[in-house]
């Protein structure tokens, strides 16, 4: 069948001009013709340069699909402003040629950037029982985590993800290594590390469980509890000390100071990048979006502006390459 052939034998996608109704199609997976089956059945990246009347771009349902194309990892080619063929001026004009080959020669680098590398992702929280059927945990969706680990697979990489429990479908061609605690995140990790050459640990661990479960379920008869909690396995601090040449990136969640933190954390963890989240209702856990500052060992610090974390995981992933050369040619000096 044509559109399944042409889908597997092509390496980028790039609908340029892209007009209102095939975004639409796109962002809804309505597949009626050609162009919509072909784009259903390709599996690598998707460049689309929009062009159309302003007010339709501008218009909300144009740009809800806008974002949710953003949100799947698509290159969305912004419209410049000028004389449009509707006979108005404003935002709508397709992009100049040259925009748009850099950004099919910049996804054609980044669709193998990674080949030959295996990504070890951990995501998601971690559950603490506290008895069988109660247990604590923290907000974390797993979004972060399966971005990562999707952006790392679409970049030729073999990935491994460790999973707490979530609700996020998993990247194709990701094999998931489902764990619930703190010390089964910590086993699966160590398990798969001899593997690895990139480690990121994107998962909110928790930081203390009950060593004691009660076997039975607490009855609700003293008019207060009180539970005496003992540390977790720190994971990271240990992937710090058995690092060998891996690169160790760690993520540190912080309601303030955030690059004291993510500094102090990258020390003490002996990381070579931290990505710090400053958490708000926006962004961090269980958000769509995230702004991060990456901490890196070379004593940079980049912040990156609020994106859709499939574009916040493609950044750190491009960051991440260029700290592992210049930590190369700082060693080779
Ligand atoms: O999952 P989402 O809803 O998408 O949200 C994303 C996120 C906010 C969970 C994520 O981006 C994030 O910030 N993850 C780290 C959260 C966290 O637990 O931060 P921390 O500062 O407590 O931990 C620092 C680092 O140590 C983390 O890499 C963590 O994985 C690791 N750690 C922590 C405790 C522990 N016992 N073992 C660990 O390995």
């Amino acid at each position: 069948m044509e559109h399944i052939a042409v889908a597997q034998d092509n390496d980028v996608l790039v609908v340029a001009p892209a007009t209102a109704n095939l975004l639409a199609s796109f962002a809804h997976g309505l597949a009626d013709d050609f162009l919509t089956t072909l784009y259903l059945a390709f599996t690598g990246p998707v460049v689309l340069a929009p062009a159309m009347n302003t007010a339709m771009w501008q218009h909300p349902a144009t740009q809800a699909n806008l974002e949710t194309l953003r949100r799947r990892g698509h290159r969305i080619i912004e419209p410049e402003d000028g004389f449009l063929a509707c006979g108005t001026i404003g935002p709508g004009r397709l992009a100049e040629p040259e925009r748009i080959a850099s950004a099919v020669m910049a996804e054609l680098r980044r669709r193998s950037d990674l080949e030959g590398e295996t990504v070890l992702v951990t995501a998601g929280p971690t559950q603490e029982a506290l008895d069988p059927v109660r247990y604590i945990s923290n907000r974390s969706s797993g979004k972060m985590g399966y971005a990562l680990a999707e952006a790392a697979a679409a970049r030729g990489a073999k990935v491994i993800l460790v999973s707490g429990p979530v609700h996020v479908q998993a990247p194709r061609g990701v094999a998931v290594i489902p764990v619930r605690t703190a010390r089964e995140m910590r086993t699966a990790v160590f398990e798969n590390l001899e593997r690895a050459t990139v480690v990121v640990k994107a998962a909110a661990v928790a930081d203390f469980h009950l060593t004691e479960i009660p076997a039975q379920k607490v009855k609700k008869t003293a008019a207060r509890l009180t539970l005496e909690l003992d540390p977790t396995p720190d994971i990271l601090a240990e992937l710090g000390r058995k690092k060998g040449d891996r690169l160790l990136i760690g993520f540190a969640a912080e309601t303030e100071n955030l690059e004291r933190e993510a500094r102090r954390k990258l020390e003490t963890k002996n990381c070579d990048m931290i990505v710090g989240n400053l958490v708000s209702d926006t962004s961090g856990f269980d958000a769509d979006d995230n702004e991060v500052l990456l901490v890196l060992r070379t004593g940079e610090s980049i912040a990156v502006p609020r994106a859709s974390k499939r574009a916040i995981a493609d950044r750190i992933l491009d960051e991440s390459l260029k700290l592992r050369l210049a930590l190369h040619s700082a060693h080779e000096r």
